[in-house]
């Protein structure tokens, strides 16, 4: 049973309506389109409470928003919102629901899975996670009789990101002494160099895994066992090693006891479940309080995107607007840049839940895509950033739509480092736009001999009419933060929805975790490489020659 519509975006009229335009939008500039429509500005502007959207620096026109919201309707963009928020197995290809909305849904919600309420499973985690986080501080001891000081989230891709984000986003509300570590990669860097700074008798591991077989996240765990065990006995892994997994069997094959497994459902996708127990090491380092303000920022956009006119749905716009990047003026990245130190993993978090999700080439019918879907994600913390690759931005020949983040208010007491970095964060967008014509540049360089200025004005020059939108929010409190992510998240889904694909699965990432496996014996032991191409064959061989260990 098709649970999603099946549709072709460019077959619709909207689409077609939308290519006709990119001519004119072509011809026109942001300045230019300033100057036209004195109202631009409230045109192109949306607002929640203490959350503000700008996006009139845009290449857009009111002609055109139309025509991206005609696309919204005529692809019955309102029928695939109502099946996601109704529990439909909406990821066909795996036969799952899409139900992260249900992580955050407040206790007398009713959200149905298969005709089950999940929500009362849901809030009898969320206290089992509270009851452990507030053991840590109380009674919960290592095996010898010491307190917790140190807690290792191992885990990787969805298991991995969206805690790390959350973690250093909120450092300016951590409210226990505990450290919080993540160790991820298979590279033994990782795990060695965290464990090597560690005490066996006062940390703690999570062990953060939907499937629990995933051979990064189990090969770290075996080897954080092993390490464990040079100092705690078995009978103490209990009291060091707990687990969030949707495979309760192997985590107790693991040797965790089943009352330290923090359970959550195959209807939460590894990128979408920070909001699950997934979020154990969250609460952990800013405390049960703040990680129920994230949910209920989380929680404020799942309804706002429900619920709202696609004109002032914000996730519907963000996701309309990257359509028209991708599918008409033919940008292949976009850019994520928070003028935030403290969200400087946001990019790389949003690049898994945008890329694994949006990242295919094959329709909700089977069939080869024959336009561009999912965008290539990319970003920095402003303003590290500008000092790296922002040269690109506004001198470069690429289009790239940049969303940019700022908070009104600090998280920090030094408000002139704020003034500063908020100037520069406005100054980019407006300089992404103006850029400086030929004429000004000639006036700056006035005072230099002519053949100077010929020389130097083609270099001094910037095109401008560069795309930017604005996310401007009171300041970045965990219920802030919870509905930026979720307003990418929703964004993500709007997306693939209209590019009639399906967003909630990854074979993607199979096939070369496959060929690992069969490559692995070949590096381990004297098997003689031939099965490959010449080139593989060839590595490997090299490889081995200089292999020492
Ligand atoms: O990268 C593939 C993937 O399946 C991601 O979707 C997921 O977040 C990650 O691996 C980790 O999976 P698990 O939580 O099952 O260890």
């Amino acid at each position: 049973m098709n649970h999603l519509k099946r549709h072709n975006p460019s077959q619709l009229p909207a689409w077609k309506a939308l290519q006709d335009q990119v001519g004119r939008i072509n011809e026109n500039t942001l300045t230019g389109m300033f100057k036209a429509d004195p109202d631009r500005v409230n045109r192109f502007t949306a607002d929640l409470p203490e959350l503000h959207l700008d996006y009139s620096k845009n290449l857009i026109d009111a002609e055109v928003m139309q025509s991206l919201l005609d696309l919204a309707v005529q692809t019955e963009l309102g029928h695939g919102i109502e099946q996601l928020f109704s529990g439909a197995m909406i990821n066909e290809t795996e036969e799952r629901a899409v139900y992260h909305m249900a992580l955050r849904a407040p206790k007398d919600a009713v959200m149905e899975v298969d005709g089950e309420n999940v929500v009362p499973a849901v809030h009898s985690v969320l206290e089992k996670m509270e009851t452990f986080v507030h053991s840590l501080d109380s009674d919960w001891k290592g095996f010898s009789g010491k307190k917790i000081t140190d807690i290792v989230n191992i885990g990787i891709g969805g298991s991995d990101l969206g805690p790390v984000m959350v973690v250093e986003a909120l450092k300016p509300y951590q409210v226990s002494g505990r450290r919080v570590h993540f160790v991820s990669n298979i590279d033994g860097s990782h795990i060695s160099q965290t464990l090597a700074e560690l005490d066996q008798e006062t940390t703690l591991f999570i062990i953060a895994s939907k499937t629990f077989t995933t051979i990064e996240t189990m090969t770290n765990a075996h080897t954080a066992r092993k390490w464990f065990r040079e100092k705690g006995s078995e009978s103490d892994v209990r009291k060091h090693f707990v687990a969030v997994s949707t495979n309760i069997e192997a985590v107790e094959k693991f040797g965790i006891d089943s009352r330290n497994a923090f359970e959550f459902w195959d209807w939460v996708g590894g990128r979408y479940s920070l909001s699950s127990a997934i979020g154990l090491s969250i609460m952990v380092a800013v405390g049960p309080r703040h990680f129920r303000d994230l949910l209920s920022g989380m929680h404020a956009i799942d309804q706002h995107f429900q619920t709202s006119e696609f004109e002032n749905n914000l996730p519907v716009i963000l996701a309309l607007l990257g359509i028209w990047y991708t599918n008409f003026l033919g940008a292949q990245t976009e850019a994520v840049l928070p003028y935030d130190q403290n969200l400087q993993f946001l990019a790389t978090y949003l690049q898994q839940a945008s890329m694994e999700s949006n990242g295919k080439m094959v329709d909700r019918s089977g069939k080869r895509v024959h336009y561009d879907t999912g965008a290539i994600l990319w970003g920095g913390a402003g303003t590290n950033s500008q000092h790296s690759f922002f040269q690109l931005l506004h001198q470069g020949t690429h289009l790239i739509p940049c969303d940019f983040i700022i908070a009104a208010n600090p998280t920090h007491t030094l408000g002139h480092h704020h003034d500063l970095l908020v100037a520069n964060a406005l100054a980019q967008c407006e300089a992404l736009m103006q850029g400086k014509p030929e004429k000004q540049v000639r006036d700056e360089l006035a005072a230099m001999p002519p053949e100077k200025i010929e020389q130097l004005t083609p270099f001094k020059v910037f095109s401008g009419n560069r795309p930017s939108t604005m996310i401007m929010i009171s300041k970045l409190t965990p219920f802030n933060l919870g509905r930026l992510i979720a307003l990418y998240e929703h964004k993500i889904f709007v997306q693939g929805y209209i590019w009639n694909i399906f967003s909630f699965d990854q074979f993607g990432v199979e096939l070369g975790k496959q060929l690992a496996k069969a490559i692995e014996p070949e590096i381990k032991g004297d098997v003689k490489p031939e099965k490959h191409d010449a080139s593989t064959n060839n590595l490997l061989l090299k490889f081995k020659s200089w292999k020492r260990y």
